[in-house]
């Protein structure tokens, strides 16, 4: 039940999939074994319910909210609206595990993102990243942290530097990192970095509009892993790709997430793309989580009428004319 007291669809984590990182620990702790931390989730497996699974979460959002104030009528009214983005969202994720943030346009997913980043500062509630809370944290150690996640946008032409060959845009991310690296070792790393994604080495030199669409998009992951992130927010990174691009840039984060261990945070309005990428699933509508569980269960057995909705608007292909 959530804080209005209205019930949403949530599963535990692992139930039917463990988890990475969860522990399986086959005797019942006794009550002053239990660290006091919040991070302990404590579930019975349904189907060995002798079994208690014990996961910390890698991160944990702890009832979020981000409004947003805008004026409300014409030009001249003094009246104001309030936008509830992010309403009341309490999630947690494992490590090495990728979440599908799916919902339509408008819902907040980006909102979502840009507050648990700590990019623009949540109304209210915390983010918990590996038991350190985010939003206590004075804005310099932020800057520090945020070098363990990185985000992945849907328009690589924006969100790339024109003026930058991609050399230049690698070499500044992994700067980040280790500020003091050799010219050669900067440029093996650089190199190293284009390989990974599928890039020609030989193109470290050109300028992003010398690339296609799917190239840019290759060419803003490998800035977002520069760094050496832990957790990876991709904010519709295929949204602006052809479809058979579409399935190489998937494929290809799939195959890094599996690689680098890295954290995913997979945002996508098509419930279909989320199902094909993620371990878990997480349905935002209006700001609010309404479901979440396992792909699988949220795919095959959605429970909220909305995910439901979704569920139905995956375009299907036409069903072939009889022999
Ligand atoms: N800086 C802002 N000031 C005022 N309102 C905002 C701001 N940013 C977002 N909003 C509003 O918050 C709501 C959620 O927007 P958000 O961009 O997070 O949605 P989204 O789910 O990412 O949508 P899309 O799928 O189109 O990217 C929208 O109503 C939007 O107009
Ligand atoms: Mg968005």
């Amino acid at each position: 039940m959530n804080q209005s007291g209205k019930f949403v669809a949530h599963r535990p984590s692992g139930c039917s999939r463990p988890t990475p990182g969860a522990l399986l620990d086959l005797r019942r702790p006794r009550d002053d074994e239990l660290p006091e931390c919040e991070l302990l989730h404590l579930f019975i497996s349904t189907r060995h319910p002798a079994c208690i699974i014990r996961s910390v979460a890698y991160l944990e959002i702890r009832d979020l909210y981000k409004q947003f104030t805008k004026r409300a009528g014409g030009l001249f009214s003094s009246g104001t609206e309030t936008i509830r983005a992010v309403d009341g969202v309490s999630l947690s994720i494992e490590k090495g595990e990728i979440l599908g943030l799916v919902g339509e346009s408008g819902c907040g997913k980006s909102t979502l993102s840009r507050t648990l980043m700590q990019l623009t500062p949540p109304t209210s509630g915390s983010v918990v990243l590996n038991g350190e809370d985010l939003s206590k944290l004075p804005h310099h150690e932020i800057r520090k942290r945020r070098l363990d996640f990185q985000m992945v946008f849907q328009d690589p032409y924006a969100s790339l530097n024109p003026r930058m060959t991609v050399f230049s845009t690698l070499a500044e991310a992994v700067r980040q990192r280790h500020p003091k690296l050799a010219k050669q070792a900067l440029v093996e790393r650089v190199e190293a970095l284009m390989a990974t994604c599928g890039l020609d080495a030989g193109t470290m030199r050109k300028y992003p509009h010398e690339f296609s669409g799917g190239q840019r998009q290759r060419i803003a992951i490998a800035r977002a892993l520069a760094p050496e992130p832990k957790l990876v927010i991709a904010d519709e990174p295929v949204s602006a790709l052809d479809v058979s691009i579409q399935s190489q840039i998937l494929n290809l984060l799939k195959k890094l997430q599996k690689d680098l261990g890295l954290t995913l945070i997979f945002i996508s309005h098509d419930l279909g793309v989320v199902h094909y990428l993620a371990d878990r699933i997480a349905v935002m509508y209006k700001g609010k989580i309404v479901e979440s569980g396992s792909a699988e269960e949220v795919f095959h057995h959605p429970q909220n009428d909305y995910t439901k909705r979704l569920l139905a608007a995956i375009p299907k292909l036409a069903e072939a004319p009889a022999a």
